[in-house]
């Protein structure tokens, strides 16, 4: 179970996000009024806020504040809440149920829903690339990690494979390829951003790489839990509708080895993550919560 101490970080990450987000969205009644409140709508609705806890967990890894991931964790929010509206669409999952509320293009419509996911992915990259604080040789960085974990060779391409492998069985080697990018890669680059927002570009620090690794195995880790919470998790409690993968005959990692085989890689999954941060001392413990969080959260 994670700490107290871990959640207490989420806590304050999550509020320092909200805030952010609350304040730099468009806000109602700025025209088109309906994509406005439907961005507003999708992006402040909840939401547990891991990527930006991530990302500033990162920046303390590496000797920075929360505070200075901030701008980061925002844009990676942004591509994260854009991705769950269209992955709700009635040409993806079809789901209408999101946070405990009804999904964007539920609530408004589908036209405005597909608009306000793109709208949020280039607001993404505007934010990043105008940053006032860090270097433009930095937010050039950052805005190519974000835009490369978000595209055909990230997220949208993870996608693509989750909804072209429905009612096939994959192999193991398929499965975990599809959940690094439909979920690792955005992962993988809220650590990254929340370095950058520390360290400079070039000196591309000697702790890159476990953290690499410690991200890579926390993003399969975040999405096999979400797998074994589709089956075990109950609706009211995850917000979602429980059982919608299995309705969906979507290749999982519980519907290639069982609970109990998914519950063992978790495991597995969660140890890699330790493993990778024992050069790091206290400054990594944000990140060692996370990961306890990531494998044993109910929602
Ligand atoms: C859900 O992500 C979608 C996946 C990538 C599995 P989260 O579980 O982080 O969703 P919110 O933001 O907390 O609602
Ligand atoms: C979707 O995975 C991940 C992305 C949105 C990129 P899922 O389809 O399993 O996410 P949930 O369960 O609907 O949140
Ligand atoms: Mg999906
Ligand atoms: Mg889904
Ligand atoms: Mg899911």
């Amino acid at each position: 179970m994670p700490s107290a101490r871990t959640e207490d970080f989420l806590a304050t990450c999550a509020s320092l996000t909200d805030n952010a987000l609350e304040q730099r969205l468009p806000p109602i009644g700025q025209e088109p009024d309906r994509l406005h409140a439907a961005m507003r709508y999708s992006v402040l609705g909840g939401g547990k806020r891991i990527r930006p806890a991530l990302a500033m967990a990162a920046a303390c890894a590496v000797g920075g504040q929360p505070e200075q991931a901030l701008v980061s964790a925002c844009a990676v929010e942004l591509i994260h809440a854009y991705s769950l509206i269209h992955d709700d669409l009635p040409a993806m999952d079809d789901d209408d149920l999101r946070r405990g509320r009804p999904t964007t293009h539920i609530r408004f419509d589908q036209a405005t829903a597909i608009l306000a996911g793109d709208a949020l992915q280039a607001l993404a990259f505007e934010w990043l690339a105008g940053d006032t604080v860090l270097p433009a040789e930095t937010r050039l960085a950052m805005v190519q990690t974000l835009a490369t974990a978000s595209g055909s060779a990230g997220m949208v391409g993870g996608q693509a494979i989750d909804l072209g492998a429905v009612g096939q069985a994959l192999s193991l080697e398929q499965l975990e390829q599809m959940h690094r990018r439909k979920t690792g890669a955005l992962i993988e680059a809220s650590v990254r951003l929340g370095v950058l927002s520390v360290s400079a570009v070039a000196a591309r620090p000697s702790h890159q790489e476990p953290l690499d690794h410690y991200a890579r195995a926390i993003g399969l880790a975040f999405q096999v839990q979400d797998d074994l919470l589709d089956i075990e998790g109950d609706t009211s409690v995850i917000g979602k509708p429980q059982g919608s993968d299995a309705a969906r005959s979507k290749p999982t990692y519980p519907a290639l080895m069982g609970v109990d085989g998914a519950r063992a890689y978790l495991a597995t999954l969660l140890t890699q993550c330790q493993d990778n941060l024992s050069g790091f001392g206290p400054e990594a413990d944000a990140l060692r919560g996370m990961a306890e969080f990531v494998v044993s959260r109910r929602y």
